[in-house]
C-alpha cells in the first residue's frame, strides 16, 4: 500500500514536472543547429579567418584599416572597412563594414537612434598610431593608462593596460572573425531557408558576421539579457560542458518560458559585463539588433589551437545574422565604470516619476467601472497603499487599442478622475497590432498612409494577434513615430486624462501565426530595411513612439511612464520593461532576481517580475513571499492571466492581507530612498538594484550569489525561495556590520549567517556606515504622501559614523533639469548630524520648494548614554529616548530616537548629540 502510494506520488510529480516541461513548446522556436548562420558559425575553428589588416592609418580623428584575406582561395572576398575610434572615460569603438566603394549590393543596416546625440561629441581626434612590435602592430592612446592595439596578422584588436601590459579585452584573439559579404545571386543560388511551415525568402542570401571576444582577468561574465536564467553566464560550450544552446537573443513572445534555459525572451540587450578579483570588469557592446548568438566558452574549449594566451581570462563567442560590426569596448575597471561608460553610449535610463515607482495593482482583466471601483475601494478600506490600477486588452472595444468597451467603460474620465482625486493613475494597453478593420480610424489611417511594416510581396503585412488579423505600424521610420506619438493627445485618445499612462505588450513582435510566434524575416521596414536586420529593436521603436507621445500631451512637462515588454540597448530612455509571463512557482520566484539583476546591469534599471507569477494559482505563502520580494524590485506591479483565481491582496485571510500590506509598506517607508536611487541610475546608470559584487567587487564570495542583491549601496536584501523556510543562510558581505532593517539587530560583516525566518518578512539588512531616508506615514498614495516629514535611519558604522543622500523633487515633472530639486548629503561623524547641500549654487534659484521636515532621526548602533541634542543653527534642544524602530508595527523594537528634531529637509543643519 505504501509502495502504491509512494509510486502515485512519484507519477504525479512526473506529471507535473512534464507538464512544466512541455507548457513550453520548444519546437515551435528554432535551435542553432535549426539556424543556419549559426550552425555553420559554431562549426569553426580557431585559425581559421586569417584576415590582414593593411593601409593602417588615422582620418578624420579615427584610426582606419583594411581588412583583406590572407589567402588566395579567398581572393574574390573584398576588403572590408575597419574603423576605430575613442571616446572620453575610456571607451573604445570598432566598426567593420563592407567598403561602399566597391559597391556592394545593398548597404548593410545599422541601428539608428540608439547612440545617444552627445556621444559623437565625446570622441577624442587621434593625433598619431605608434607602432609596436617592428611595425606588427599599431597602437594608439585610449585613456590614461590604456592603449588600443590592432595587431595586423592575423587582425586582432585588443586593449591593453599599459602599467602592467596586461590585456584588458580582445576580439579575434582567435582567429575565428567571419563576414559573409553580400553578392549578387547567381542562378544556382538558392538562398531561402524553410523553419516548420514557414519560407524565409532571404533575397539578400548569407550575411552573418561572427567572431571571438576574450575578457581578461574575469572570473564570470554576466548580462546579454533577456532569459529566465543565472546571473553568472554559464559556459555553453567546452570541455565538461553539457551539449547546449548558445544563449540567444531574438525577441519571443514565448508562452510558459522555463525557469533556467539560455532561450532568449521578450528582450535583447547585446551587452556583456565582465568581472574578477585580478582586474575588475569590462564590457562589450555591439550594436546590432539581428538575431544573436553567443557561445561563452569553458576554460580549454580552444585546447587544440596552439594559440597562445593569458590563462586567466573567458573567451565568448558572437555570431549575428545581418548588420555590422559596431561594436564598443568599455574599460571598467569598476563595475559602476562600465555601467557609466555603457550609458555614456546608450544612454541613463529616464528619471520615472514618483508614482510609478509605487505599488502598482493590476490583472488581466479589471472587469468594468464596478470591478474597479470594488479594487479601489478595498484599498482604501483596509488601509493599503497602491497607486495605480492597471486595464488589460479586454477594456477595448474588440481590441481596438485607443478606444473603450463602451458596455463596461461607459464613463472613463469619470474613473480615471476618481483615482486621480486619490493620488492615484491609471495605465491601460496599447499594443503594435492593429485590427484590420476598414471601420477603425487608425487602422483606416495607417493603411491610406502607408505606414505599416511590409510583407514580402510589398503589401501591408497581415498578422494573427489578439484582434485576429493585424497589421503592425513600422516605426522605424520618424515620421510614423511622430504619427503614432500623436495618437496620445487627449483630442485623439478619447476617454483618456492626465492620469492615464501607457503599457505596450505583445513588441517583439508577437504575431501568433509568424514563425517562432513573431515577424518574418523577409518583410520589410521603412528604407528597405529586412526585419532580420532590425528585429531585436522593433519593440524598441515602438516603444520609443509611445514615450514620445506622452511626452507631446505633457508638453514637454510631464515624464512619460510606458512599460515595454520588448527591449532593446537603450530601452532604459523610454520606460519601465518587466520579466513577462512568468509562473506562480518558486522556481520563477527565485529566477527573478538574476533577471532584474541582469537588467540593470546591461542599463535597464527599472524592471521588476509578476508579482505572485502570471500563470497559476501562487498558494498564499508563495503570493506573500513574492510581495515580499517584489517590494524591493524597481517595477513593484501584481499581474495574472485571466484563467486565474482573483488574487487581491485581500482575498487569503486576515493574516495573509497583514503581511502583504506589511510588505507594501515597507516600499512606501522606502520610497524616498528608492528615488534617489532612481536619479543615480538617471545620472550615472549604476542600477538601483545591483549584484552584490557591484558594491563589494573584490570579494569573491559574492561573484555568482543571485540569491541575494543590494539596493542601493546601502540595503541587501535575501529572498525566501522555498516554501515553509525556517532557516536562511546569508553572506553577509564587507568589513563592517548589519542591521536587520526589521529588528535593528547587528550581524557581522565578511560572514554567511545561519538566520532563522518567520513568516513575517524576508532577510534585508542596512549596511552599517550608512543613512537611509524613509517616509513613515501612509496614506492612499505616494501622491499623497509627497509632504510627508522624512525620518533618518543611521546605521552607525565601527567608528560611530555614517553616511547617506537624499533626493526630492516635484516627482512628475521636467522641472529637476533646471535645478528644480533637493539633493542633501547626511554625514555623522564624531556625534554630530550635519546635512550639506549637494546641488549646485547655480540651480540654487530654481531649487524645489519644500517645507517637509525630519521628524525622526533612529540611530542604530549608537551607545544610548546620550539624552539631548542640539539643533543648530537654531539652538534648540531636543529628547534622545527610546522609540520604535517602525512605528506603524505593533512589536517593533525600540531604538535610540531623536525625537522631533524637525529640522527643514531644504535646509543646512547640524544635530550633536550631547
Ligand atoms: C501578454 C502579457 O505578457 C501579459 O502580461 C498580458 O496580460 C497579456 N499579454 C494580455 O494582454
Amino acid at each position: 500500500m505504501r509502495n502504491e502510494t509512494l509510486r502515485l506520488i512519484l507519477l504525479l510529480l512526473l506529471c507535473s514536472h512534464l507538464h512544466s516541461v512541455l507548457s513550453w513548446k520548444k519546437e515551435e522556436f528554432r535551435t542553432c543547429h535549426q539556424t543556419p548562420f549559426c550552425k555553420r558559425a559554431r562549426s569553426r575553428a580557431p585559425g581559421s579567418s586569417s584576415l590582414i589588416a593593411t593601409d593602417v592609418t588615422i582620418s578624420h580623428g579615427d584610426l582606419t584599416a583594411k581588412l583583406t584575406p590572407k589567402h588566395d582561395s579567398q581572393s574574390e572576398t573584398k576588403p572590408l572597412l575597419l574603423t576605430l575610434s575613442v571616446y572620453q572615460r575610456g571607451i573604445l569603438r570598432l566598426k567593420i563594414d563592407e567598403d561602399p566603394s566597391l559597391s556592394p549590393p545593398k548597404k548593410r543596416f545599422e541601428v539608428p537612434d540608439v547612440i545617444v546625440s552627445e556621444f559623437p561629441s565625446t570622441k577624442l581626434w587621434l593625433p598619431k598610431i605608434s607602432s609596436v612590435e617592428n611595425g606588427l602592430s599599431s597602437s594608439v592612446y585610449l585613456s590614461d593608462g590604456h592603449s588600443a592595439v590592432l595587431r595586423h596578422d592575423p587582425f586582432e584588436l585588443f586593449i591593453r593596460d599599459d602599467s602592467s601590459g596586461d590585456r584588458v579585452i580582445s576580439l579575434n584573439s582567435h582567429d575565428l572573425f567571419d563576414f559573409e559579404q553580400l553578392k549578387h545571386k547567381s542562378e544556382d543560388d538558392n538562398w531561402e531557408e524553410q523553419f516548420r511551415s514557414h519560407t524565409d525568402r532571404r533575397p539578400y542570401g548569407p550575411q552573418s558576421i561572427s567572431f571571438d571576444v576574450s575578457f581578461y582577468g574575469a572570473d564570470f561574465v554576466y548580462g546579454i539579457p533577456e532569459r529566465a536564467a543565472s546571473l553568472a553566464l554559464k559556459p555553453t560550450r567546452g570541455p565538461n560542458v553539457d551539449e547546449s544552446e548558445p544563449y540567444r537573443l531574438f525577441n519571443l513572445d514565448v508562452f510558459e518560458y522555463i525557469h533556467d534555459s539560455p532561450f532568449g525572451l521578450y528582450g535583447s540587450i547585446p551587452f556583456m559585463v565582465s568581472h574578477g578579483k585580478a582586474r575588475g570588469s569590462s564590457g562589450f557592446f555591439w550594436l546590432n539588433a539581428a538575431e544573436m548568438q553567443i557561445d561563452v566558452l569553458a576554460p580549454g574549449w580552444d585546447a587544440e589551437s596552439g594559440i597562445a594566451l593569458p590563462s586567466h581570462r573567458i573567451d565568448t563567442f558572437w555570431m549575428s545574422e545581418a548588420g555590422v560590426v559596431d561594436a564598443f569596448f568599455f574599460i571598467g575597471p569598476n563595475p559602476k565604470d562600465v555601467l557609466r561608460q555603457y550609458t555614456a553610449v546608450t544612454g541613463t535610463p529616464a528619471m520615472p516619476q514618483l508614482f510609478s515607482i509605487a505599488y502598482h495593482q493590476c490583472r488581466w482583466n479589471y472587469r468594468d467601472e464596478e470591478d474597479v471601483e470594488h479594487v479601489d475601494s478595498k484599498f482604501d478600506e483596509l488601509d493599503i497603499p497602491y497607486d495605480v490600477l492597471w486595464l488589460d486588452i479586454e477594456h477595448t472595444d474588440g481590441k481596438r487599442y485607443f478606444t473603450w468597451d463602451r458596455a463596461l467603460f461607459p464613463h472613463p474620465e469619470e474613473m480615471q478622475r476618481k483615482l486621480a482625486s486619490k493620488g492615484r493613475h491609471m495605465v491601460t494597453i496599447v499594443d503594435p497590432h492593429i485590427k484590420r478593420d476598414e471601420n477603425f480610424h487608425l487602422h483606416k489611417e495607417a493603411s491610406q498612409k502607408g505606414y505599416y511594416v511590409k510583407d514580402a510581396s510589398g503589401n501591408d503585412f497581415d498578422g494573427w494577434c489578439w484582434p485576429g488579423s493585424s497589421s503592425y505600424p513600422d516605426t522605424l521610420n520618424p515620421e510614423i513615430r511622430s504619427w503614432w506619438a500623436d495618437k496620445f493627445s487627449y483630442q485623439s485618445y478619447e476617454g483618456s486624462t492626465p492620469s492615464l499612462y501607457i503599457w505596450n505588450d505583445m513588441n517583439e513582435p508577437s504575431v501568433f501565426n509568424g514563425p517562432e510566434v513573431t515577424m518574418p524575416r523577409d518583410v520589410t521596414h521603412y528604407g528597405g530595411v529586412e526585419h532580420r536586420e532590425l528585429h531585436n529593436a522593433y519593440g524598441y521603436y515602438f516603444h520609443m513612439a509611445t514615450a514620445n507621445g506622452l511626452l507631446k500631451r505633457g508638453e514637454g512637462n510631464d515624464r512619460p511612464f510606458v512599460l515595454s515588454r520588448a527591449l532593446f540597448a537603450g530601452s532604459q530612455r523610454y520606460g519601465a520593461v518587466w520579466t513577462g509571463d512568468n509562473t506562480a512557482d518558486w522556481d520563477h520566484l527565485r529566477v527573478s532576481i538574476p533577471m532584474v539583476l541582469t537588467l540593470g546591469l546591461t542599463g535597464m534599471s527599472f524592471s521588476g517580475a509578476d508579482i505572485g507569477g502570471f500563470f497559476g494559482n501562487p498558494e498564499p505563502e508563495l503570493l506573500v513571499r513574492w510581495y515580499q520580494l517584489g517590494a524591493y524590485y524597481p517595477f513593484f506591479r501584481a499581474h495574472a492571466h485571466h484563467d486565474t483565481k482573483r488574487r487581491e491582496p485581500w482575498l487569503f485571510g486576515e493574516r495573509n492581507t497583514e503581511l502583504i500590506k506589511d510588505a507594501i509598506h515597507v516600499r512606501y517607508a522606502l520610497l524616498p530612498y528608492f528615488y534617489t536611487l532612481f536619479r543615480e541610475a538617471n545620472t550615472t546608470g549604476v542600477p538601483v538594484v545591483r549584484p552584490l559584487w557591484m558594491e563589494f567587487p573584490s570579494d569573491e564570495a559574492t561573484f555568482s550569489n543571485d540569491e541575494t542583491f543590494m539596493v542601493g549601496s546601502s540595503i541587501l536584501v535575501q529572498g525566501i525561495y522555498t516554501e515553509r523556510a525556517k532557516h536562511a543562510s546569508v553572506y553577509l558581505p564587507g568589513k563592517q556590520s548589519w542591521y536587520d532593517l526589521r529588528t535593528g539587530a547587528v550581524y557581522k560583516g565578511g560572514v554567511t549567517h545561519k538566520l532563522e525566518v518567520t513568516e513575517e518578512s524576508i532577510p534585508a539588512f542596512q549596511r552599517a556606515g550608512t543613512i537611509i531616508a524613509r517616509k513613515d506615514r501612509f496614506r492612499r498614495s505616494s501622491t499623497q504622501m509627497a509632504n510627508d516629514p522624512y525620518t533618518l535611519v543611521v546605521a552607525l558604522n565601527s567608528s560611530q559614523a555614517a553616511e547617506g543622500e537624499l533626493y526630492i523633487d516635484d516627482g512628475s515633472s521636467f522641472n529637476f533639469l533646471q535645478g528644480g530639486y533637493i539633493h542633501r548629503r547626511f554625514i555623522f561623524s564624531n556625534g554630530k548630524l550635519t546635512s550639506i547641500d549637494l546641488a549646485p549654487a547655480s540651480s540654487s534659484k530654481g531649487r524645489y520648494p519644500s517645507d517637509a521636515f525630519i521628524e525622526r532621526i533612529i540611530l542604530l548602533g549608537h551607545a544610548p548614554s546620550s539624552k539631548n541634542a542640539l539643533i543648530e543653527p537654531s539652538n534648540q534642544k531636543v529628547d534622545i529616548e527610546l522609540g520604535p524602530l517602525w512605528v506603524l508595527r505593533a512589536r517593533a523594537p525600540a531604538v535610540t530616537t531623536i525625537r522631533r528634531p524637525n529640522v527643514r529637509v531644504a535646509e543646512d543643519w547640524t544635530i550633536t548629540v550631547i
